[in-house]
């Protein structure tokens, strides 16, 4: 580990020795900004706009429907899904993009539920994001499941016989702790069941192994840490062993084995395609595509160190301004967030956007912050801080505007 960064000049030689410094030139970014805000819609990576523009323009305009065959539109969902494969250690063929991630726990769920037909119980995380609970909850009236939840790091106490599948986010939204994946998915595995993992904070931010950690199936959006934009389609991984068994719940005609015979009945595709479901979001995948190249020629494990570097220096000055964090300070138990817990965390928010501090409010009372390592800078970390620190003490989120709550907070 580096020195510790307790100072602005710090932060500025910590940057000049940056070996990640070259990828932020790969991001358009507002000047004046400090974006921690990637975990919930990562930056604009500067090769998206070019090349939906060449997909609409030329790809749509001129070479129009031929364009399923000649620019790999047919094929995109792998194509993207497998690049995506390679940031969260999945060989080829086990990753499938589209849709949303949503749509991918609902087929996951099921899917895996249906390999335990004679086990009722699915267990997820009481602290799980609200869709992943909501779906838990749905798939358990489909399918006749009790839902249990418990926290990822008791889930010993709840393994048993009845236990189908298990469903937890590697990284938790709220308090950026990071739950022990390997552990997690052997003992769910030595008691028969099988695990689905959300990689939603982690995919782009922390290395995770997929294949060697055994997952079951996993799912993740991209627009997080991946820089795919709004809405960009998500993910879905179905391990190797299991494709050929799978029972996916949405059978639509492009999982089928040919989608163009026009058959009546489904025969579902061999290998991962049968998690393809309807026609892919040719536009938004190709800003996906376009903006995973951001990642080309980077090293997760450097990403990894800087992560823990960039949220270790927010750790440190928060605990000496004597904030309360729900983040872990153990590096081997946080992912790349900051989750801080103050009074007024809405306002507080709010104020420090308006001086070009971007993060985001949870409620109830959390100050969330992401840090992206492609593009933000130790000199952001600090001064972010320093900021909260004099929003804090001057106690300008007291300034009524920042009370409005906007649907999106
Ligand atoms: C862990 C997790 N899962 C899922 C989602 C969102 O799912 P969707 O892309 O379907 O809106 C989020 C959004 O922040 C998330 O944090």
């Amino acid at each position: 580990m580096s020195d510790p960064i307790t100072s602005r000049a710090d932060a500025e030689a910590a940057d000049a020795a940056d070996v990640l410094a070259f990828a932020r030139s790969r991001f358009v970014l507002p000047s004046g900004v400090c974006y921690l805000d990637g975990n919930s819609l990562g930056a604009l990576p500067a090769a998206v706009s070019a090349a939906v523009v060449d997909t609409v323009t030329r790809e749509w305009g001129t070479d129009l429907i031929g364009s399923w065959n000649t620019n790999g539109w047919w094929t995109m969902p792998t194509t993207v899904g497998d690049r995506i494969g390679a940031l969260v250690g999945a060989a080829p063929g086990q990753v499938i993009c589209g849709d949303s991630t949503s749509i991918q726990l609902f087929q996951s769920l099921v899917a895996l539920a249906r390999m335990r037909p004679e086990r009722r119980v699915l267990v997820t995380d009481g602290a799980n994001f609200p869709t992943d609970q909501y779906l838990a909850d749905s798939v358990g009236r489909l399918l006749g499941l009790d839902v249990v939840r418990v926290s990822p790091g008791e889930v010993t106490g709840v393994l048993g016989p009845e236990v189908a599948l298990v469903s937890f986010s590697a990284v938790d939204y709220r308090t950026g702790e990071l739950w022990d994946a390997p552990a997690i998915t052997s003992a769910v595995h030595d008691a028969g069941a099988l695990m689905l993992w959300d990689l939603a904070h982690v995919a782009g931010a922390v290395p995770f192994a997929l294949d060697d950690v055994g997952a079951d199936a996993a799912v993740g959006c991209s627009y997080k840490y991946l820089n795919g934009g709004p809405g960009a389609p998500a993910w879905i991984y179905l391990a190797r062993r299991h494709q050929e068994a799978l029972d996916l719940p949405l059978t639509g005609w492009l999982g089928a084995a040919a989608p163009f015979d026009l058959a009546s009945s489904y025969r579902p595709a061999g290998g991962a395609e049968r998690a393809r479901i309807g026609t892919p979001p040719v536009l938004s995948l190709r800003a996906l595509d376009a903006a995973l190249s951001a990642f080309d020629d980077v090293d997760l494990a450097d990403v990894r160190a800087k992560s823990l570097a960039l949220t270790s220096l927010v750790l440190e000055r928060a605990a000496a301004l004597g904030l309360e964090s729900v983040t872990p300070r153990d590096p081997a138990r946080r992912g790349s967030q900051v989750s801080l817990r103050l009074p007024h965390a809405y306002e507080v928010t709010q104020a420090l956007i308006a001086r070009g501090v971007v993060g985001d409010f949870r409620a109830p009372d959390l100050l969330r912050w992401g840090f992206a390592p492609l593009y933000v800078r130790y000199v952001d970390a600090w001064d972010a801080m320093a900021t909260l620190e004099s929003v804090l003490e001057t106690e300008a989120w007291r300034d009524p505007s920042y009370a409005n709550r906007a649907p999106v907070t």
